[in-house]
């Protein structure tokens, strides 16, 4: 274990460091791929996934039901009460790791590097703990001290694997707004350049990078960064006025910011603008502009 300045870090730290440096991690990552990656070839299969529809990334919502029924069984087996409806809970829980398994292989796909290492694990510890729960649901009707016992490894694992789906949101980021931290200009600032008709360009202003085109005669001006991932809206094209993100192909209606195609969830900040003799001034003045975030 790596120290930092002579000074352990704590296990928990050390456990998710190594993880996100694993080689085995990626050999896992490789054979997930191939298992999640006809998801994305389903006809608005990752809009549905990723949340796009809801506005609201959808994994975090399905991910309460397996835990919620596994946790409320492991009660009744820890009190030793009702039996039967704590196998009902292990046998809801198993139903719904399925769909909450596809949401979260969907976001997955478009995660690199030590994010998509830590991704494959968490996913791994789930399919041990849903394995697992089924084995316990199949053996508590004949031999219920085992599938007890099982379902107590199960929460382990399940346990395990939401410790690592919580540093991949908290610690690295993966599903949040990317745009959460970004201010941008609310009084009005210039521009800098002319945006030109069909197609996205990049400016500056303030330090904060804005991807602009010209819809009906009319600028267009939205955060540069997707919110999905952080793609750079200006390389995209601009298609049925809306900016395409090179990454991953979100659509965000460049007069509104509305995502019109996934699999970003969450709108992009929009830019309100007028035109002073020969120069274009902009600022933010939508609701989600009040956002004040110290960072
Ligand atoms: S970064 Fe993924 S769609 Fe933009």
């Amino acid at each position: 274990v790596a120290t930092r300045g002579g000074e352990r870090p704590p296990t928990v730290t050390a456990i998710t460091d190594a993880i996100e440096r694993s080689p085995s991690a990626d050999k896992l990552a490789g054979l997930l791929q191939r298992v999640a990656a006809p998801l994305k070839r389903v006809p608005n299969g990752r809009s549905l996934l990723s949340g796009t529809v809801l506005g609201h990334p959808l994994h975090p919502l399905l991910v309460t039901a397996p835990i919620g029924a596994w946790t409320c069984a492991s009660v009744l087996d820890l009190t030793g009460r009702q039996p039967a409806a704590a196998r009902s809970l292990v046998g809801a829980g198993v139903l719904m790791a399925l769909p909450t398994a596809l949401s979260g292989a969907s976001d997955w796909l478009d995660t690199e590097g030590a994010e998509r290492r830590v991704g494959s694990t968490h996913a791994t510890l789930n399919v041990l703990a849903t394995a697992v729960y089924g084995a316990s649901w199949l053996v508590r009707p004949r031999r219920p001290a085992l599938g007890v016992g099982l379902g107590l490894v199960g929460a382990g694992l399940a346990s395990a694997a939401g410790w690592l789906g919580g540093h991949l949101t908290y610690a690295m980021g993966v599903g949040v707004d990317t745009n959460a931290f970004e201010a941008g200009p609310t009084t009005w600032s210039d521009l800098g350049v002319v945006p030109e008709s069909g197609a996205a360009r990049l400016a500056e202003v303030n330090g904060t990078r804005l991807a602009v085109t010209r819809l009906d005669g009319r600028p267009a001006v939205m955060a540069d960064r997707c919110s999905h991932r952080g793609g750079p809206l200006s390389e995209g094209p601009v298609i049925d006025e809306c900016f395409t993100c090179p990454w991953h192909g979100s659509r965000f209606d460049a007069r509104t910011g509305a995502v019109r195609r996934g699999p970003a969830s969450v709108p992009q900040p929009v830019y309100e603008t007028h035109e002073v003799a020969d120069a274009i001034q902009v600022r933010r003045e939508e609701v989600r502009a009040l956002r004040t975030n110290a960072v």
